[in-house]
């Protein structure tokens, strides 16, 4: 079954084509067309800006993706498309052009749930043992979901107001590090000698309460009022430190109540999933905690992290096998920027 994947809910413009067997899932193709370097100059994304750059790149992501895979049209069996959640100014160019291709190849349409997408990143290595707990970390979520089966879920814990990423980014931003702030964050902290005593602490929040809920939001202030307490060369001369510790203080968290989820829901695997899986130390972190206590783990491979059409076709293969997907369902089709995993 041969899968065209399409994905414009935030800042990237990409299409990816699989070819999935029982067994196998051959990616024959996986174009991702990146604006961060326009967005940086405003140190976030530009709703605006971001849906004329799609327009832009729709067309020509989408003609790369046939040509690398080097597969006509009527090849493909099915279109997987992201409806939400993100920006609906960025949704609606991926949306509608998937529509468009959908009433002229004649080709069923699915709608993917993104957050949905990143945890099924995962699903790339096709054995897994389920239940498993999924840690979705993301430029706008961080979730936590108990999965029955590929596509059978739960969200039993979710952040209270900011999500990992975006106090990654909030964090490089008031430090002056420029944008996205997870890759440069976890850069900067590897200057930090942690075998040096170290002169600033930061809360770990909501470590010990009793859901499975986050809160970024006090963390980053923690780090703004250490800041502000700082003249501009100590600033300069502690920024490695803040950043190590910030990110020691959010991997802790999210390890600390991911390994307490799969605990108590008998889970037999951890996934972690998003652009902030990305992050080596959350990486090597939960594996390591995940496998002292005697759970597999599995992360995608790091250009499956952030986002991607490849993840949205391999959630669309998953999809497709409980649904009967109609080939005129184009017509009631609509980008969903605020769909909930529930
Ligand atoms: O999943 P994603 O590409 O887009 C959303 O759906 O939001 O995630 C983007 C987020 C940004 O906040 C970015 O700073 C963060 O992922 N990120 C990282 C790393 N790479 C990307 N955060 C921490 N460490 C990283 N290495
Ligand atoms: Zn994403």
């Amino acid at each position: 079954m041969i899968i065209l994947g399409i994905e414009t809910s935030c800042d990237e413009t990409s299409a990816s084509l699989i070819d999935f067997t029982e067994k196998k899932r051959l990616i024959l193709s996986n174009i991702v067309s990146s604006q961060i370097d326009i967005h940086k100059e405003y140190g976030g994304v530009v709703p605006e800006i971001a849906a004329r750059e799609h327009v832009k790149n729709i067309n020509v992501v989408l003609s790369a993706c046939l040509e690398e895979a080097k597969i006509k049209p009527e090849k493909i069996d099915l279109i997987a498309v992201t409806s939400g959640p993100g920006l609906i100014t960025s949704l609606i160019i991926g949306v509608e052009t998937a529509k468009a291709l959908s009433l002229a190849w004649k080709k069923p349409l699915l709608a993917v749930n993104h957050m949905y997408a990143h945890l099924a990143a995962n699903f790339l290595n096709p054995k897994i043992t389920f239940p498993a707990i999924a840690l979705i970390v993301s430029g706008g979520h961080t979730e936590l979901i108990l999965l029955k089966n590929h596509s059978s879920m739960k969200k039993i814990g979710q952040t209270v107001d900011d999500a990992a990423g975006e106090a990654f980014d909030k964090v490089a931003k008031l430090l002056g590090l420029g944008y996205p702030g997870g890759p440069i964050v976890s850069k900067e902290a590897l200057n930090f000698d942690s075998s040096n005593p170290q002169s600033i602490t930061l809360p770990r929040p909501m470590i010990d309460s009793h859901n499975f809920n986050f809160s970024f939001s006090g963390l980053k202030t923690a780090v703004l009022y250490k800041v502000n307490k700082m003249k501009s060369e100590e600033i300069k001369k502690k920024t490695s430190e803040i950043c190590f510790e910030f990110q020691e203080a959010a991997v802790e968290v999210l390890t600390h109540k991911t390994i307490k989820a799969a605990k108590q829901f008998q889970a037999k695997t951890v996934l972690l999933a998003g652009g902030v899986a990305a992050n080596r130390r959350l990486r090597s972190e939960l594996e390591n905690k995940a496998k002292e206590n005697g759970l597999n783990f599995l992360v995608p491979e790091f250009q499956y992290c952030t986002d991607n059409a490849a993840m949205i076709a391999i959630a669309g293969y998953y999809l497709s096998k409980n649904k009967k997907v109609k080939l005129d369902n184009w017509k009631k089709f609509k980008a969903d920027p605020g769909w909930e995993l529930e």
